[in-house]
Order: C-alpha cells, then sequence, then structure tokens
C-alpha cells in the first residue's frame, strides 16, 4: 500500500477510534438522564426494558470499539509478521483473524452487559432468527469454505494469471478475501468471482513462477522453403523480449491450407502476465525476419493458369544455371556445350527436406544425382549404426554406382540442409556415353574407389576389389557400349 494512503488510513482510524470512545463517555454520563426519560415514555415493566435498551446500546458502541481495536490488532500483528519474516499472509486469514477475535470480544461482552441470558438458548431456540440467518449467511457461508478450500489447496496465488468459468474472465490474481476472488483483467478491469463460483468452475491456471508458453500462428505462400522459413522465424522469436531463453521455441508446420503453408510457433514466457504484448511483439518480429528473409505471407489467392507454360519453357527459365552447375562437375568436365546442355534439359530438380532421405541403400536405381544446392552425406551401416563415409558439396554427384552397375543402391544418402539435387536419367547418360566413350573409364575409375571407401567402412558384404578395369567392362556391357 503506498504511503498516504496509508496515512490517511492511520488518520480514519485514529478520528473513528476518538468517536466511539466520545460516544462511550458521553453515554455512560448521560446514562441515568437517559434511563428516566425512557422509563417515563415506556408503559409494562419500564424499569426491565429500559434497562435493556441502554444495555444494547452500550453493547452496541463497546462493540464498535472492539471491532476498531480487533482491526488495530490485526493490521500490527499481520504487518509486524511481515515485516520481521517477510510473511504476507493472505487476506482470507487476516479475515477469519478478524471474526475469530471480534466474535470472543463480543461474547464477553454480551456476557457482561446480559449476565442472566443464555446465549447458546438465544440462538438455538430463536427460530425466526434461525431462518434468518440461515438463509442470509447462506451464501455467505458457502463463499467463505470455499475461500478456506482455495486457501488450503493453494491452486494459484496472487500474481498468478487465471482463466475462469463459462465466459472465460482472464486476468491476474489480485486478492483471494474470503467472499471472492478479484482478478484484474488485460483491459484493466476488475472482476470478482464469488468462491463458491471458482469452486464450481474450472480454473485453468497459469502460474507466475513457471515456463508458461504461447502459440502465435501465422502463413507463407507455398513457394517458401519450410525449412528456411521454420528457421528465420525461430531465431527471430528467440530474441524477441520476454521470450524465454531457457526453452527454444518451437516452429511447425500446423496445416497446408488451402492458400496458404499455416505454421504456428510455441515459445515459452518469462513474464506470462505480459502475454498479449509478447503475442504482437512475435508477430511484429516474424514480420521483419520476413522481409529480410524475402519470405512472403500468404493471403487469399486464386491462380488462373490461362496458358501453361510448356515444360520445355519452364526448363529454359534457368536452364542456364543448370547447364553452369553440371559443366562444373568433374566426370562432366570433357562434354561439349552441346552434350551438357543436353543432360541439362534431361535432368529433373528435386527438392528435399533437412534429414530427409534420398537414397535408401538396398533400393534399385537407374539415375544419377548433382547436388545443385545444399549438402547431403552418405551413410553406411556400421554395427547396426549409421556411420557418414562422406559428405558432398554443391557440384558433387551420388548414385552413379547403381546406374552404371545395375547393382542395388550401395548406401543411404541423407539430406544435411534444404537440399536440390539434379537428377540424370539411364537414357540420357548413354546418350552422353555413346558420343564419349572416354567418360565411363573415368567414372570406372570413382566407382572403384568408392567401393573401396564403403568396404572399409560397412557391415555389408560390398564387391570391394572388382578393379576398376573389370569395372569398365561392365558398365559398358551394362549401357550396351562397344567393348
Ligand atoms: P549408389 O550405390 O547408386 O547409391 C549410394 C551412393 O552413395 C553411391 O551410389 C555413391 O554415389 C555414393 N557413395 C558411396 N560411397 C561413397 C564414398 N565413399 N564417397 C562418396 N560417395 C559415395
Amino acid at each position: 500500500m503506498s504511503r498516504p494512503r496509508l496515512t490517511n488510513k492511520a488518520i480514519l482510524f485514529l478520528a473513528a477510534f476518538i468517536a466511539a470512545l466520545l460516544a462511550i463517555y458521553l453515554f455512560w454520563s448521560f446514562e441515568t438522564s437517559v434511563k428516566e426519560l425512557l422509563e417515563n415514555r415506556m408503559g409494562d415493566h419500564p424499569a426491565t426494558s429500559a434497562k435493556t435498551i441502554i444495555n444494547i446500546v452500550k453493547l452496541l458502541l463497546v462493540g464498535i470499539l472492539g471491532y476498531l481495536l480487533v482491526r488495530a490488532l490485526n493490521v500490527s500483528f499481520f504487518g509486524l509478521a511481515f515485516r520481521l519474516k517477510r510473511i504476507d499472509a493472505p487476506t482470507l486469514i487476516r479475515n477469519i483473524f478478524t471474526i475469530v477475535a471480534f466474535t470472543i470480544f463480543f461474547l464477553i461482552t454480551f456476557t457482561f452487559f446480559f449476565p442472566d441470558t443464555n446465549l447458546g438458548a438465544l440462538f438455538t431456540t430463536s427460530a425466526i432468527f434461525g431462518v434468518i440467518l440461515g438463509l442470509a449467511l447462506q451464501d455467505t457461508l458457502g463463499n467463505f469454505f470455499a475461500g478456506i478450500s482455495l486457501q488450503a489447496d493453494r491452486p494459484f496465488q496472487v500474481g498468478d494469471v487465471i482463466t475462469v468459468g463459462a465466459q472465460r474472465h482472464t486476468g491476474v490474481v489480485e486478492e483471494i478475501s474470503w467472499r471472492a476472488i478479484k482478478i484484474r483483467t488485460f483491459s484493466n478491469h476488475v472482476v470478482m468471482i464469488a468462491n463458491s463460483n471458482a469452486a464450481r468452475e474450472p480454473i485453468e491456471v497459469c502460474p507466475r513462477d513457471n515456463l508458461n508458453a504461447r502459440i502465435v500462428f501465422f502463413n507463407t505462400l507455398y513457394s517458401d522453403s519450410p525449412a528456411k522459413t521454420i528457421h528465420v522465424v525461430r531465431e527471430a522469436v528467440r530474441e524477441a523480449e520476454n521470450v524465454s531463453s531457457k526453452v527454444t521455441p518451437i516452429v511447425r508446420i500446423r496445416d497446408l491450407g488451402e492458400n496458404a503453408v499455416d505454421y504456428e510457433v510455441k515459445y515459452w514466457l518469462e513474464d506470462y502476465a505480459k502475454y498479449n504484448d509478447t503475442d504482437a511483439l512475435v508477430r511484429q518480429r516474424i514480420w521483419y525476419a520476413f522481409r529480410r528473409a524475402g519470405l512472403s505471407f500468404a493471403f487469399p489467392t486464386r491462380t488462373l493458369h490461362v496458358e501453361r507454360p510448356s515444360r520445355m519453357a519452364q526448363r529454359d527459365g534457368d536452364g542456364g544455371a543448370l547447364v553452369e552447375r553440371l559443366s562444373a562437375v568433374d566426370i562432366f568436365a570433357p562434354l561439349s556445350v552441346e552434350e551438357t546442355g543436353m543432360l541439362a534439359h534431361a535432368a529433373v530438380r528435386h527438392i528435399f527436406a533437412p534429414g530427409e532421405l534420398v537414397i535408401r541403400a538396398g533400393d534399385p536405381g537407374s539415375s544419377m544425382f548433382v547436388v545443385h544446392n545444399g549438402r547431403v552425406r552418405v551413410q553406411v551401416s556400421e554395427n547396426g549404426r549409421p556411420r557418414t563415409v562422406a559428405t558432398l558439396n554443391e557440384g558433387d554427384f551420388f548414385g552413379e554406382m547403381a546406374l552404371f552397375t545395375g547393382e542395388p543402391r550401395t548406401a543411404n544418402v541423407v539430406a544435411i540442409e534444404e537440399t536440390e539435387v539434379l537428377e540424370i536419367g539411364h537414357a540420357a547418360m548413354k546418350r552422353v556415353f555413346d558420343t564419349n566413350p572416354d567418360l565411363v573409364e573415368s567414372l570406372s575409375f570413382i566407382i572403384a574407389e568408392r567401393r573401396q571407401g564403403l568396404a572399409s567402412q560397412s557391415d555389408s558384404a560390398t564387391p570391394a576389389h572388382e578393379s576398376s578395369a573389370g569395372l569398365l567392362s561392365s558398365i559398358k556391357r551394362f549401357f550396351g557400349l562397344s567393348q
């Protein structure tokens, strides 16, 4: 509580206390006169009735004074406990203290002013009193006991964010009193939820000292690469303020939608109470990261294909890049520009996600691949575990062994990152061999060398000792070339 409010409260308390004392003093001073006045005005048993009324007024006045004293005791006792032990007692405990202390005080005072009245009998025999009390206290007692069970279970505490009930009131818990839970919503409104209602409703609790997660949705065009999108968004989000550095955000594809690839990013917050601001910041960071990385958000689109460009025209669009890539592959170096162009024309582009299998060991294969973008690793099984025998980069080729020998694939080839490969089939290679018989020779050397490498590392019985000369003649046989 702020200092001026505390001072105001102290002044108010002092004024009330002095007023109560003054009232008691005055009433006691004028007791005889009041009694006479009452007796004159009353009919039967004037003395007894006047005395009862005077005692009731006295009980009331002393009760007010007692209530003020109990409040003062409450504040000083719990204030002291907080100052000495840093224990901040819940409001409900303070309220129970006040109720118990005041009831004791009231009972003592009552017995003092009405020594002949049996309090127990008064409460139990008065039917009307019982009904009134029962009806009036029905809700109050329900709230009171629900409040006690909330304090005992401690499903949430002051400072936690909770969502309660069918109307899904969400806010930060400010107080749990004997009657209600007070939460402050994110619109800075205060919502009071009666304890008895809260006890009946499901409550979603996001504890203050807990890593609570949030999910934010976004989308991209189908042309944007998922691997790139996931990387870009993860890096952008993890840097945002209030995003916990203890857990790396998770970015994943939620749906392949009608107009877009739908993603979600799950991130963990340091302070959950600020999730609205953090969600907004995360969306903002995604927007900027998209701009920098050349990614695009999707919006409802409808593509009308008025005329389908021919396969040839499509290839010609970036055919130059493919020719350039293939002419940089060392085994294709002896080919003429036309021959490389023919290979590029026959090549089919494929894209693979990080970790995806491009070639599976043991599968039949009738094509080879050139790494256009990205990297792959060649893996064999050693004692049942994958072992990398080579890492191939842009411009390297693989898959030639099965293509040229007709044998099954000798190894797994796995994309390390998002990787684009160019696949060249049997027919295209045969055409190249027909005009460049020397190529078969250089390839047979490479295959023999790779076989050696495999034989030393793999579990499988790879025929390692076939010489390059033997390979050369079997390749020629396989491709129907003259020996
Ligand atoms: P293929 O057997 O068709 O399929 C797996 C491919 O992995 C194989 O052709 C080679 O292209 C490649 N490969 C196998 N061993 C090696 C190695 N030691 N170095 C590089 N590439 C290899």
